[in-house]
């Protein structure tokens, strides 16, 4: 069985990575604030593994119950693989001295602390499994590419990156990569009025599954398309 994390599954690019992942030999384990029902009947209906955990990632300090609770849900007879994706992910734009104080620490919160903590929990809970292991973080062009407004989104998103990077290079069994979508029509593009230029989640979600399995580059971070 390979198992699959995946934060953000209740909509977007996430739940559309879990539309492809569900499977015979695949249980997910997905996380987000709202169940998604859809998904959930999806499963069911094909007879297919797949919890559901509702959580809210600005919950840091439950982050370790949360992960112990999932790996609770692990067939250790059965695992072959195991993968962790940090994609949920919130997005705003506005100048600093606007910004609300709840709102920065909301946004770093969900970007960036809840991904270090995951992978801290994914890391130390499955040394006892002797198998695949990797993590994808979910990181955007604007790590680099800056904006005015931005700063928030595109410091997290920097500082993910680096996290990434410099796990790449502790010594450890669990491969890292982090990967950068481009701009996905979803609910934070939702006043985007140009849609043209937008990808459909369905092929967001196939170049980063392209990434996860044949592309994989431990300690980098990389444009998925
Ligand atoms: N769309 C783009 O153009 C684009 C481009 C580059 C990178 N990205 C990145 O791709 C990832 C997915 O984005 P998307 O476009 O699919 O966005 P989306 O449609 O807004 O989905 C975001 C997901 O994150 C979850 N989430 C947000 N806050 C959360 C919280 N506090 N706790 C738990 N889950 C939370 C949401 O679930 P709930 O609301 O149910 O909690 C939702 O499932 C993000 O990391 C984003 O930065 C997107």
């Amino acid at each position: 069985m390979n198992y699959f994390i995946l934060t953000g599954a209740s909509r977007g690019i996430g739940e559309a990575i879990c539309k492809k992942l569900l499977a015979n030999n695949n249980h997910l384990l997905c996380v987000s604030r709202k169940k998604n029902n859809e998904l959930i009947s999806l499963a069911n209906s094909k007879k297919h593994k797949l919890d559901y955990f509702e959580f809210d990632l600005n919950n840091t300090y439950e982050i370790e119950e949360l992960m112990k609770n999932i790996f609770e849900k692990i067939d250790s007879s059965v695992i072959e693989s195991l993968y962790l994706i940090n994609n949920a992910g919130v997005y705003f734009t506005q100048n600093i001295e606007g910004t609300e104080p709840d709102s920065i620490i909301k946004m770093m919160n969900v970007n960036l602390i809840s991904p270090m903590i995951l992978t801290s929990n994914f890391i130390k809970q499955s040394e006892q499994y002797d198998i695949e292991k990797r993590i994808l973080n979910v990181s955007s062009g604007a790590s680099f590419n800056l904006s005015s407004g931005g700063s928030c989104y595109s410091t997290s998103k920097a500082g993910l990156e680096t996290f990434t990077k410099s796990i790449g290079i502790e010594k450890s069994n669990v491969k890292i990569m982090a990967i950068r979508p481009g701009m996905v029509d979803t609910y934070m593009h939702r006043n985007t009025v140009n849609k043209k230029i937008l990808k459909t989640p369905e092929y967001a979600a196939d170049r980063i599954l392209t990434f996860l399995f044949e592309r994989f580059e431990h300690g980098k971070a990389v444009k998925a398309w």
